[in-house]
């Protein structure tokens, strides 16, 4: 059915102006003043609404055999929260391990998705090892429309991969015009400082940020961004949390590198001091890297609006209180992972837009139009154009609520930013041009999203 958008103020990159919207066969077709429209039109009304481009959440987890256990989301229960929420494509980590097959993992992740999603989506293909069959499975992968790669300093003889897989992988990149993710803190460090600690004695999870300095997380930026220059590969750098390692990004910046940086929810709104908690209540805030000194938080607001940072993400990561416990006896054993897909676009509008540490270019900037650019997404995604896909969000910005685990969708029993005042929420959620959502309740099409081909960037 035809859809129509009246009265609204379209909020893109740069622009601002009241106007209604046309849409059929699932994209905009008009965008213009007291647009006429067949009779039998589907009309929102706009008036005193903001409307948004559709948000994309460039970092997700939703399956994910990880730390002896799985994250608990599915793809409807994590699409469902991510469209409430005013997200309307995510891009999972496609997370093999080093055990693992990379073509038959790809396969799996893309098996779990298909049919089973709410919104669009595409996939990070984390790279976790480099051998013989790893360049020809790639390139297949690629030629499937997934055209980022993911690779991991962290995690030592897991997803964690040595430099001179890290070289050829970024190597093959640059041949297919691929941007390569990673998440940058020393796998060796990590390894030893945790084995330190916990033969001290140091079990709880207060201990997880010393195992995991800001030196160390400074050192992973640091070397990605010299291999990135060294081998001329265009990269990204996952949930950049600390002042230190922003200072590596920024200098490999001002070289010349092509590097973008992420930032996500959690770093940007708590600090360590959750994860100083007792016992369950620390672990639930346990995710790598860890949540830093407060002043970090200034430090990223203030990035993000310079556009040092580039994207906001979330690296939704849901793992309930009882698998957290797994980690009672030793920090290192805490599935590490916060979610956030839900509450991402409030919080990011209430703490950033509305307490002015960004203006609302800067948000629809970093959680949608940026994120579509940076990963081949854009202009079918991340704006609001004839012919751009009709993924539309109507923001109330009057809404008034909490952040609750009482009322979330996501599949997780306790939620990381509980209490937090929100000033706005989609009142109207449009996928392609179908209704999902009215005023935070699911109403549409459980199966309408679409696996999103990109093409690489050459
Ligand atoms: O703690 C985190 N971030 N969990 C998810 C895996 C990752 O490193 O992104
Ligand atoms: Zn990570
Ligand atoms: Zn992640």
């Amino acid at each position: 059915m035809a859809l129509l958008i009246r009265n609204g103020e379209i909020v893109t990159v740069g622009s601002r102006v009241h106007a209604d919207i046309y849409a059929e066969n699932e994209t905009i077709t008009r965008i213009g003043e007291n647009l006429d429209v067949p009779p039998g039109t589907e009309t929102v009304d706009a008036e005193a609404k903001l409307v948004f481009p559709g948000f994309i959440d460039p970092h997700v987890h939703i399956y994910l055999p990880f730390m002896a256990t799985f994250a608990k989301d599915t793809h409807e229960t994590a699409s469902i929260a991510a469209i409430i929420g005013g997200t309307t494509t995510y891009i999972e980590m496609c997370c093999p391990n080093r055990n693992d097959d990379a073509l038959a993992g790809y396969q799996l992740w893309k098996s779990k998705a298909s049919g089973k999603s709410a919104c669009d989506y595409a996939f990070h293909m984390s790279v976790t090892k480099f051998v013989q069959e790893t360049e020809s499975q790639l390139r297949e992968i690629v030629a499937d429309g997934t055209s980022s790669f993911k690779i991991f300093l962290a995690y030592k003889n897991f997803f964690g991969v040595d430099d001179g897989e890290m070289y050829q992988t970024l190597t093959l990149a640059r041949q297919l015009g691929v941007i390569v993710t990673a998440h940058c803190e020393n796998a060796e460090l990590v390894a030893r400082l945790q084995q330190q600690l916990l033969a001290e004695g140091k079990i709880g999870p207060e201990w997880h940020e010393p195992s995991r300095p800001e030196s160390v997380e400074t050192e992973g930026t640091g070397r990605f961004a010299s291999f990135l220059e060294n081998t001329g590969a265009t990269g990204y750098v996952v949930h950049l949390s600390c002042e230190k390692a922003l200072g590596a990004a920024l200098a490999a910046k001002q070289r010349g590198v092509r590097l973008s940086v992420e930032a996500v929810l959690p770093h940007l709104l708590l600090d360590k001091s959750f994860a100083e908690r007792p016992g369950v209540e620390g672990m639930k805030y346990v995710m790598s890297p860890p949540l830093r000194a407060k002043h970090n938080q200034h430090v990223l607001w203030n990035a993000l609006a310079l556009v040092f940072v580039d994207t906001v993400g979330t690296d939704h990561c849901p793992f309930d209180i009882e698998q957290k416990r797994l980690g009672k006896d030793a920090f290192t054993n805490i599935p590490n992972g916060i979610p956030g897909i839900e509450d991402r676009v409030n919080l990011l509008y209430t703490h950033g837009v509305k307490r002015g540490r960004i203006d609302l270019d800067r948000f629809v900037d970093s959680a949608s139009t940026r994120v579509a650019k940076l990963f081949g997404l854009f202009p079918r995604k991340g704006t609001i154009a004839v012919g751009s896909d009709a993924d539309l969000v109507i923001y109330d910005p009057n809404y008034r609520g909490t952040v609750s685990v009482k009322t979330q969708h996501v599949n997780n029993d306790y939620n990381g930013f509980e209490g937090m005042p929100i000033e706005g929420r989609p009142s109207v959620v449009t996928v392609r041009g179908k209704i999902q959502v009215r005023d935070g309740k699911f109403i549409g099409d459980r199966t309408r999203g679409q696996f999103l081909k990109r093409e690489p960037n050459l």
